[in-house]
């Protein structure tokens, strides 16, 4: 991934004017790091059926990033998490203000966009993919979940309605990423399989995350953790040992159906997915 993170930085958000801390704020929560996950499964569908388009995939991977980076920091805020720390930064309306970091927000949300619409494709494909990230990352996707997530604070949802709400702020990004690869090299045939499959996938990674909440210290997260005492996560619900069992049924199935890919698929994902997969493994 070290190529992508070259690519982040020499395409940082930039800002030519005499506001003292704009730019340096729209860039802190980019450079700070993250996991990459999400340009990871994009880069590696693409690597597996087309390695030489890698470079302007860099384009659609980053643009990803780019959303999911605007979604943590409107997370992070006062009236949503009210989390002081992200990514082993102070977040941004803790450095500067709460004024600055909805402005972040909301300027990495539009710049994805941008960045995808420059994307060296082809129009029909670069229209694809700004249709994938919008359905997904908007307001029947990324943004409904927190909308959910946050109106239902103290209020328990049933577990079928939990799914509904981390299918919609965490699966569907990372359904997207992976099909925003099978777009780019222009396997149709793969979309609906690909996606389904990353459902299921972000489904388990926002389990884990609601495990690591209780399990992680904020040190080794990189962010405020045992903060979800509020909200419908699937520890609050159904016990950490449940939520474990969950984890793992998921865990399987995603394993199974990982072995069913083809050859270029499983040797273009299998690593990074097995870790993921087994994230919550080893983690009480
Ligand atoms: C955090 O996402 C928010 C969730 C959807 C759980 P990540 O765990 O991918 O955060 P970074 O990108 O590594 O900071
Ligand atoms: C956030 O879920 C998902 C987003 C869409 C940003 P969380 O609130 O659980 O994410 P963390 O734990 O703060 O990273
Ligand atoms: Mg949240
Ligand atoms: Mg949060
Ligand atoms: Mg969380």
């Amino acid at each position: 991934m070290q190529n992508f993170e070259n690519f982040l930085l020499n395409h940082l958000p930039k800002s030519q004017s005499f506001h003292p801390i704009y730019e340096t704020a729209l860039q802190k929560m980019l450079i700070a790091g993250g996991k990459r996950f999400r340009p990871a499964l994009l880069l590696g569908v693409v690597n597996a059926y087309n390695p030489l388009m890698r470079d302007g995939a860099y384009h659609a991977a980053y643009a990803i990033e780019l959303l999911h980076t605007y979604s943590l920091i409107h997370d992070d805020l006062p009236a949503m998490d009210n989390s002081p720390l992200r990514r082993g930064e102070p977040t941004l309306h803790v450095v500067f203000d709460e004024v600055t970091a909805i402005l972040v927000g909301d300027a990495l949300n539009t710049y994805s966009f941008e960045v995808l619409s420059n994307a060296p494709f082809s129009d029909y494909t670069r229209v694809a993919l700004i249709r994938e990230l919008a359905i997904n990352g908007g307001l029947n996707g990324m943004v409904l979940g927190q909308a959910i997530d946050c109106y239902f604070e103290n209020k328990p949802l049933s577990i079928e309605d939990v799914r509904v709400l981390h299918i919609n702020k965490t699966a569907k990004l990372i359904a997207a990423s992976l099909k925003m690869g099978a777009i780019i090299v222009g396997r149709e045939d793969l979309l609906d399989r690909l996606y389904d499959f990353g459902i299921k996938l972000g489904l388990l990674f926002q389990i884990q995350d609601d495990i690591l909440d209780v399990t992680q210290s904020s040190e080794a997260a990189g962010k405020l953790t045992n903060n979800d005492e509020a909200k419908n996560s699937f520890v609050t619900l159904l016990g950490l040992d449940e939520a474990l069992k969950e984890a793992d049924v998921l865990a399987e199935t995603l394993i199974k159906e990982l072995e069913s890919f083809d050859k270029n698929l499983k040797d273009g994902l299998s690593l990074l997915l097995i870790e993921y997969i087994n994230r919550h493994k080893g983690s009480v």
